[in-house]
């Protein structure tokens, strides 16, 4: 249960997750603010004209346009969902939204005074783990653009004087999922297409399993801290071949098994063992289930479809 009448500010409201979380909280009656820059998100899953939505156009780099947002919405909650990672090469921009928008979010979330502030985070925190599954005190030895200045965000966030959550998250899989070998096989294989695998390990998680994490560490009461958002379950990526062939129902043959890339990391499998005793949350959907789910969504949506569950003029409950 999460507290009632919230005013959520949510950064990279118009990404994957941060649209999923508008279309969640929206329709229970909260008031959302979205600020997006629409570098890797979609304006029409954000349209204008809906009660109780305002949408920002903005980057969190800018300071004067944050505080602004702050300053007059009055949120108190806030999700930080924007990221930079579109181009591995390009570090200034990572570093510039990762660590100075993050800054700039905690800050104005501090100077507003915002009851409870929620960061994303990624695996790759943890580069190349020496235990797999990863325990959540695993140490941090990122080693790309994304998950070094993700790194340094979250412990930016982390310092703030908000209470913080920072969840570090499995591969959500859930509507408008766009990238990662789930779409990848099943617009191939459906194509008739030749498919490889990476010989790598990776853990899935059910954008419902996401959901109900979000409603318990929105909750004013609940623990802060970081913590491991997976089922804790690894499957390689032929296994999330092979049900996707099943579920087509296509005999692919052999299907050549390729070594990760040299900037690849062979497995990443994220320990959920501590957020379950702290916070008593489990991931409730299977892997299976999960796929077979995202299936089913692409079966009526297409891949990269651009598909908002809200409807101008009036909220509706989650499609
Ligand atoms: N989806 C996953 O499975 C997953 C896994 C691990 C971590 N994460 C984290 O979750 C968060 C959301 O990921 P996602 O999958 O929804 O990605 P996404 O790319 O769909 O969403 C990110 C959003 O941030 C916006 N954005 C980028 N730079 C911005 C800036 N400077 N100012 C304002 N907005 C900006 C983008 O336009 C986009 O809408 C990210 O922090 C990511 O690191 C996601």
């Amino acid at each position: 249960m999460t507290a009632d009448n919230m005013r959520i500010l949510i950064t990279g409201g118009a990404g994957c997750l941060g649209s999923r979380l508008v279309e969640h909280y929206l329709p229970r009656g909260h008031e959302i603010l979205v600020l997006d820059n629409f570098a890797t998100g979609n304006r029409e899953v954000v349209p204008d004209g809906i009660d109780g939505l305002t949408v920002v156009e903005g980057s969190i780099v800018d300071k004067a346009l944050v505080d602004e947002c702050f300053t007059d919405f009055q949120p108190t909650h806030v999700i930080h969902s924007a990221a930079a990672y579109k181009d591995p090469d390009d570090w200034a921009s990572d570093a510039a939204t990762n660590v100075t928008g993050s800054i700039h979010v905690a800050r104005a979330a501090e100077a507003t005074g915002v009851k409870r502030l929620i960061n994303f985070q990624t695996a790759l925190t943890y580069g190349r783990p020496d235990t797999v599954p990863i325990p959540v005190d695993a140490p941090l030895r990122p080693f790309t653009s994304y998950g070094i200045s993700k790194t340094a965000g979250e412990q930016f966030m982390m310092m703030g004087k908000v209470p913080t959550v920072s969840l570090r998250l499995a591969n959500i899989a859930g509507p408008r999922l766009a990238i990662g070998p789930i779409p990848t096989f099943y617009t191939r294989l459906k194509a008739g297409k030749p498919c490889f695998c990476s010989d790598t390990v990776r853990d899935f998680l059910d954008m419902t399993d996401f959901m109900s994490v979000m409603d318990i560490v929105l909750h004013d009461d609940a623990p802060t801290g970081i913590f491991n958002i997976s089922t804790g379950e690894g499957k390689s990526i032929k296994n999330v071949f092979d049900a996707i062939a099943g579920y087509l129902n296509v005999d692919p043959g052999d299907v050549p098994i390729e070594p990760p890339g040299a900037d690849d990391v062979p497995a990443v499998v994220l320990d959920p063992i501590e957020t379950e005793r702290v916070l008593g949350w489990s991931a409730k959907i299977d892997f299976e289930e999960t796929i077979k789910r995202m299936l089913e969504w692409y079966d009526e949506h297409g891949v990269s479809a651009i598909h908002s569950h809200l409807k101008a003029g009036k909220t509706q409950v989650d499609g």
